[in-house]
């Protein structure tokens, strides 16, 4: 892809960066984010705009909520728009952070599609990220765009652990005691909050009237490459402690980076594609094998399991959630295989080869 013209809304991230250097060689790409002090400043005057080397790539200030004439002008004429905007999700699960962690996907999903319908050439098409963390918990069998189960309730998701489910029936009596069996609050409880998220912001994307602009969610599974999750997962070896994670049957949907940048440029191209679209490589694999290859390529032959429980208190201290770890997040990438994407790196092991011993990036 050469000379478009690509806005990335989010775009300071781990995917997002990646994606600048991808098509920043060739194509202009504008990063819409929240870090810079000066709106004017930095929407208008190159001096004050960050370049990565000879790459074309600016950075506009928005603040993901409102819209404003320095970045919405942005939008005009685009060849692609992505948004990777959202607060981490690498968090506990308070409600502050779940706030958090919802208003940033819909609050900026929202914006841009309003900033697109105010454009007199709005942008060809329109990514917007989803993850993969959208179907059921599943250890029988893989999700795939057509006949992959959606729940929205927390029973057919969770609990991962005996711990989680303690901490789930004390919040429950807790919140019962407090607001009513009735409450809205009591309620929310019995719905899986991830679900919720992913739910929220496919149809906040989709409910955009947006008719010149063709528009895909990528259900993403977990990008692989330099930095992201492989990184506390290979320190986690390196400490003798990268032995399987709870009973190590959940399943691990990943996908190779530089694949998700061909299959995002692939998309610019195939004009028949719209809707959701699941972004996996073809083989996930079991936590088990996924715990094995990083042994492997931290030149570890022995690690320590972690039981469930102990994942529990792990996470509690240091803020984080099992579910990122023990949901057994099993899709298959069937739309894209029907229309001929072909994959780089189809297997983990190929996958992690070339992160590893390409230039010992982790
Ligand atoms: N990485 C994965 O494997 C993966 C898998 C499935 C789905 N996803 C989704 O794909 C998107 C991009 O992933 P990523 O790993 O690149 O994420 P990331 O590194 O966390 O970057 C997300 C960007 O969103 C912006 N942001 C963060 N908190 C925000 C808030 N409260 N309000 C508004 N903007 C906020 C930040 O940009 P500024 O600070 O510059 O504004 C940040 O650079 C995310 O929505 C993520 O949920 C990722």
């Amino acid at each position: 892809m050469k000379n478009k013209k690509i806005v990335i809304a989010g775009g300071t991230g781990f995917i997002g960066q990646s994606l600048a250097r991808y098509f920043g060689k060739e194509n202009q790409v504008t990063i819409l984010s929240r870090q810079l002090n000066n709106q004017q400043t930095n929407s208008y005057h190159s001096a004050a705009i960050k370049n990565e080397s000879d790459d074309s790539i600016r950075y506009v200030k928005w603040d993901a909520v409102n819209l404003e004439t320095n970045w919405t002008d942005t939008l005009e004429g685009a060849d692609l728009l992505i948004n990777l905007t959202g607060q981490s999700v690498n968090c506990r699960y308070t409600e502050k952070n779940k706030k958090r962690v919802l208003d940033s996907r819909i609050y900026s999903t929202r914006a841009l599609g309003e900033a697109i319908g105010k454009c007199k050439n709005p942008p060809l098409v329109w990514i917007n990220s989803s993850s993969a963390t959208i179907y059921q918990h599943s250890l029988s069998k893989p999700n795939d765009e057509e006949t992959g189960t959606i729940s929205k309730w927390k029973k057919d998701n969770m609990p991962y652990s005996f711990l989680d489910k303690i901490r789930f029936m004390l919040k429950k009596i807790y919140r019962q005691l407090k607001y009513g069996a009735d409450n809205p609050k009591t309620k929310d409880l019995e719905f899986d909050f991830s679900i919720k998220v992913c739910e929220s912001w496919e149809k906040e994307f989709f409910a955009s009237k947006t008719p010149s602009t063709r528009k895909i969610a990528l259900r993403m599974a977990i990008a692989l490459g330099e930095g992201g999750v492989l990184v506390p997962l290979s320190r986690l070896a390196k400490w003798g402690l990268g032995g399987i994670q709870g009973n190590g049957k959940q399943r691990f949907s990943w996908v190779h980076i530089d694949d998700l940048m061909g299959i995002i440029e692939w998309l610019t191209e195939k004009q028949e594609i719209e809707g959701v679209l699941n972004v996996s490589a073809p083989n996930a694999v079991t936590n088990t094998e996924l715990m094995q290859q990083i042994r492997k390529y931290n030149n570890r032959s022995f690690g320590l399991p972690a039981p469930a429980f102990l994942l529990e208190i792990g996470a509690a201290l240091i803020g984080t959630e099992t579910e990122l770890i023990l949901k057994s997040r099993w899709v298959i990438p069937k739309r894209l295989t029907d229309n001929g994407f072909n994959f780089r790196y189809p297997t983990l092991d190929d996958a992690l080869n070339e992160i590893f011993n390409k230039e010992n990036r982790i």
